[in-house]
């Protein structure tokens, strides 16, 4: 990594493959999302450290709630833990939480939860970090555009920015970086409208072993990408 090359003012992270780090140990599954969960502590610290201003991170899709309901509630009580046990070390390291999704259809204790994190961390500047709960992409779209025709725009005042300032996501710049583990190489319905130009970094490391050296590995990558936003090479550009 060159800490002085352009380092990703947003990064996105899914965090794939919990399940099989725990099956390789003969653990349950659920144990495999608390360690998934100290792998995501980590990572906001990292982040900090690095100075990314924002962080998103996938941790329930709408499409989750297939999973039986008992590892849908051990997933939704690590929040409540991570909230009970850390949330005054990320107020100290000035960590904004906030939450993105359809929030409304978590159980009530979750919401509870959500609310209080977003609040206690209000002040908060260093990083933001953004946690996709009851989220998908399309179901995002699909509540903008339903927010967008209730209240009257007109069709000729539908821009991509008007539909940006109806999703989950207004005020929060779009991915530079998306970075998923486990081997698996596609998107999952993860900011399907947001990702449009990001760059995308796969790797086999299941997410529980997903340390700094990874995230160096990652923003690395991304350092050597040329971004063109459907534009020329900068070193074309003379021509
Ligand atoms: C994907 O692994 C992981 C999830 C669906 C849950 C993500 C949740 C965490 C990392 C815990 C985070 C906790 C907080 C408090 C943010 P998988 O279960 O799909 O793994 P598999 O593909 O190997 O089965």
């Amino acid at each position: 990594m060159h800490t002085e090359k352009e380092m990703p003012k947003h990064i996105a992270v899914i965090m794939d493959g919990n399940g099989r780090w725990a099956k390789k140990r003969n653990k349950p599954r659920l144990y495999g999302h608390r360690e998934g969960a100290k792998a995501f502590e980590a990572l906001i610290e990292n982040c900090n450290d690095l100075k990314i201003p924002y962080l998103t991170v996938y941790m329930f899709s709408t499409e989750n709630w297939k999973r039986p309901a008992e590892e849908v509630s051990g997933i939704f009580g690590l929040l409540e833990e991570l909230y009970l046990k850390k949330i005054n070390k990320l107020i100290k390291n000035d960590v904004r939480l906030h939450f993105i999704g359809n929030l409304s259809a978590l159980p009530d204790s979750t919401q509870k939860t959500i609310q209080a994190c977003e609040e206690k961390t209000k002040q908060c500047r260093s990083i933001q970090v953004n946690v996709a709960i009851n989220y998908g992409g399309r179901d995002e779209i699909k509540a903008g555009v339903k927010a967008l025709i209730e209240a009257g725009v007109k069709s000729d005042e539908v821009t991509e920015e008007v539909i940006s300032s109806y999703l989950y996501t207004k005020d929060i710049p779009d991915p530079d970086l998306v970075i998923r583990t486990s081997g698996e190489m596609r998107l999952s319905n993860f900011l399907t409208w947001q990702t449009a130009y990001s760059e995308l970094y796969f790797t086999d490391t299941l997410w529980p072993d997903f340390d700094k050296e990874e995230l160096i590995k990652a923003v690395t990558y991304y350092q050597n990408r040329d971004r063109r936003f459907g534009g020329i090479a900068k070193e074309d550009s003379h021509a």
